[in-house]
Formats: structure tokens, sequence, C-alpha cells
């Protein structure tokens, strides 16, 4: 039988989770808009750091290569994507602990993460989602830790406006048009999370990808 989810998956339909790396890295700038993702945090020797909703753990493996010493967690909710996941970490021989769960419910005791980073996530989920997802971080997050969000954001001109269209027609209007209407920022800021700063945006074929960094209040 097959899994009833309550979660919007990568490319929405399974059969299209294989194809998610390659149009990632072809049409959105991958590499650049991860490297500052990664820059931002500013990484410290031994560092715990979470990829929530960590897809085919892209991230986490630029992660690793570059800080070693960093241990590092993955969380999503699709086992199909978990399993590239696995597959792409192993073949690297990468040290990366991968677990399925949602954002909602993250596994993890109180202030276990000193930095934890999300990549194109936030735009999968209702504002009631959002709101419980940015509750959990701040659980899981240290006091003085720090949060980088790269996602979606309001689109910078015409064409970015177009292309951000077709991503609102995949992934659905209801759950993107925060993004797209430039308030995702203020869902963080209104619940515990201050020192705002938008550090980047990268104009792609589907829209303006923002980069944001956050700490806790
Ligand atoms: C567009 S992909 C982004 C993957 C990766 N972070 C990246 O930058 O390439 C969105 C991911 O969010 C996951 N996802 C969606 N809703 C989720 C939730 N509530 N909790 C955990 N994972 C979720 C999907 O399974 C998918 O892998």
């Amino acid at each position: 039988m097959k899994e009833k989810t309550n979660y919007i998956k990568a490319l929405r339909f399974d059969s299209l989770t294989k194809i998610y790396d390659w149009l990632i890295k072809v049409w959105l700038r991958e590499k650049q808009f991860k490297e500052v993702a990664i820059e931002t945090m500013k990484l410290s020797k031994n560092d715990t750091v979470l990829d929530l909703a960590c897809g085919t753990a892209t991230l986490l493996i630029m992660i690793k290569q570059k800080f070693p010493d960093v241990q590092v967690y993955g969380i999503d909710g699709d086992e199909n994507i978990l399993k590239i996941a696995e597959q792409k970490t192993k073949q690297l021989d990468v040290d990366v602990k991968l677990e399925k769960g949602l954002s909602y419910a993250l596994p993890y005791p109180n202030g276990m993460f000193d930095k934890i980073i999300t990549s194109l996530f936030f735009h999968h989920l209702t504002d009631r989602q959002k709101l419980d997802t940015i509750l959990e971080i701040k659980r899981v997050l240290k006091s003085d830790g720090i949060l980088v969000v790269a996602d979606w954001g309001k689109p910078k001109n015409t064409l970015m406006k177009l292309g951000s269209l077709i991503v609102q027609a995949f992934d659905g209007f209801e759950v993107t048009s925060t993004n797209m209407n430039g308030k995702l920022t203020k869902f963080f800021t209104d619940n515990g999370f201050a020192n705002m700063f938008t550090i980047k945006c990268f104009n792609t074929i589907l829209g303006t990808i923002y980069i944001y960094k956050f700490s806790k209040n």
C-alpha cells in the first residue's frame, strides 16, 4: 500500500525524485547558493549541525567535506529521498547521521544543535506548519545558536516572477505564497528569532533564492 503523506515531497511526485539532484544543480545555481549558506553559519570545530529537510544530502556532504570535524545530522520526511542521501554519503565515505522524521516533531533533545541550516524547505509548509516547525527549531537549537534559511523569496524582477510561478504551480499556491510575497522572515522574528540578516539573493531561472541568518531572541 502507498504511504499517505502529510508533507510535500521534493518534486511532489515519487517518480521525479531521481531527477531532483540534476534539476537543482543545473537550474538553481545550487553550488553557489549552498556555499554562501554554509559560509553564513560560521562553523567552528566540533559544532553540531542539523540540516532540516536535507533531501538528497548535498548540503550535508558539502559541509562535511569542508569541515570534517563538524558533526552533521540530516532529517527528512521522505524515505525515498533519504535512500538517495544514504547512497551518496556511503559512496563518498562521508559520516552523516540521517534520520526520517517531520519538522513539527523533531526527534532531538532540547538545545542539541549549535547551528541549524535548511534549504528550499519552508515553501513546502502551510503557515501553521511553518509556526510548528519554527518552535521545534527553537527548542533543539542552543541559546546562542545560529539558524540559516535558504529559500524562495519575493522575486527580484518580472522575469523572476514568471519563473516563480512555475514553482508555485508545482508546489501549490497556498503553501508558497508567504515566501513569494516576502513574508517568510516575519514568521521567525514573530516567534523567538532575532538579528535577522538577509545575506544574499540569487536570481535563478525559477525565481529568487534568499539566504537569511537568525539568532535566538
Ligand atoms: C525541495 S526539497 C529540498 C531538499 C534539500 N534541502 C535541498 O536543498 O536540496 C524539500 C524537502 O523537504 C522535505 N519535506 C517536506 N516537508 C517536510 C517536513 N514537514 N518535515 C521534513 N521534511 C519535509 C521533502 O521530503 C524534500 O526532501
